[in-house]
């Protein structure tokens, strides 16, 4: 990673000399994901208000390649305090972050990630909590805050590690040049992740499926091989089939609810198209070439068969 040359400021030791009160603590973790995984997580613009519960409104307004301020409204004892979030990185492996809490209290963060073991990284966050001597009082309570947030944010983020992890044992692949940069996360209309036979564990070869034709609001799941796997969702006469991997960072869209014929992303929001649509009651055949598969119906059953992948 090439960071920005500008990182002087000891803002600690100003404040320190200015004699605010200074109250430190720590949490840690372990995952069974890689480096690369938390620091895509941290760096993520965009996923804080849909993933987040409390973040009601995120809104980046400065961004590098290596830095990021946004403006943040959070829940706070009910109340909805807006905070502005500095994060940047001096090294690739720490992250730091200089935070307003509102009422008076600035919070710095540092981020450590260690890649422990081949499959799971430990990560350590350094707080301070920083105010006039005055609220220094309140200092264990906003600790105690801090873990309670830690525990919850983590465990809403840690379902799309882990799916990075389940990504890459399928075979798909960031196709990205600028990953692991703040700015290569504000667009979530591009298109990151690509299926890569070589780097597929699926030895087997893809195998037909037929289901039932869905009815009503009914919705399924069907899996030829790891990369050719598809929801139905039956809406208004017709069946609409979608992948499961969101074709921007590959969140699962097994479960992502459907409105106005599109499913939703649970990651960033993005509204996915459909691959196909299946008029109900009728016979007939698509071909999705992209994913080698055809897919035939009846008005009883839906027929999904894999053709070879043409070497390209
Ligand atoms: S993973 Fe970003 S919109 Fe789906
Ligand atoms: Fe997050």
């Amino acid at each position: 990673m090439q960071t920005d040359p500008f990182f002087t400021a000891d803002i600690l030791g100003d404040l320190r000399s200015m004699n605010f009160a200074i109250t430190e603590t720590s949490v840690s973790a372990t995952g069974e994901y890689l480096v690369e995984d938390v620091l895509w997580n941290y760096q993520d613009a965009r996923h804080t208000d849909v993933v987040h519960t409390g973040v009601m409104c995120n809104a980046p307004f400065f961004v590098t390649r290596n830095s990021l301020c946004t403006l943040l409204v959070m829940k706070n004892f009910g109340l909805p305090v807006p905070i502005v979030l500095v994060q940047y990185f001096k090294d690739p492996s720490a992250l730091y972050t200089i935070q307003s809490l509102g009422f008076g209290f600035l919070l710095r963060s540092v981020i450590h990630m260690t890649q422990e073991t081949e499959t799971t990284t430990h990560i350590t966050i350094d707080y301070h909590v920083i105010s006039h001597r005055v609220l220094k009082w309140l200092h264990p309570i906003i600790v105690r805050m801090l873990k309670k947030n830690f525990e919850r944010l983590l465990q809403e983020d840690e379902p799309m590690r882990l799916r990075k992890m389940e990504l890459r044992r399928m075979g798909f692949v960031n196709t990205s040049p600028n990953r692991l940069t703040y700015l290569d996360t504000l667009n979530i209309s591009q298109n990151n992740i690509r299926f890569d036979p070589a780097k597929s564990r699926a030895g087997a070869p893809a195998v037909e499926q037929v289901v039932p034709v869905p009815n009503g609001h009914a919705t399924s799941c069907v899996k030829l091989d790891d990369e050719k796997q598809f929801r139905l969702v039956a809406q208004g006469g017709e069946v609409l089939v979608f992948g499961t991997v969101c074709p921007h960072e590959g969140a699962d869209l097994s479960g992502a609810r459907c409105e106005n014929g599109r499913l939703v992303c649970p990651w960033h929001g993005r509204k996915v198209q459909p691959l196909a649509r299946i008029p109900v009651g009728q016979h007939g055949e698509v071909r999705l070439d992209a994913l080698h598969t055809t897919i035939a119906y009846t008005p009883d059953a839906i027929r999904f068969t894999p053709h070879e992948r043409r070497v390209t």
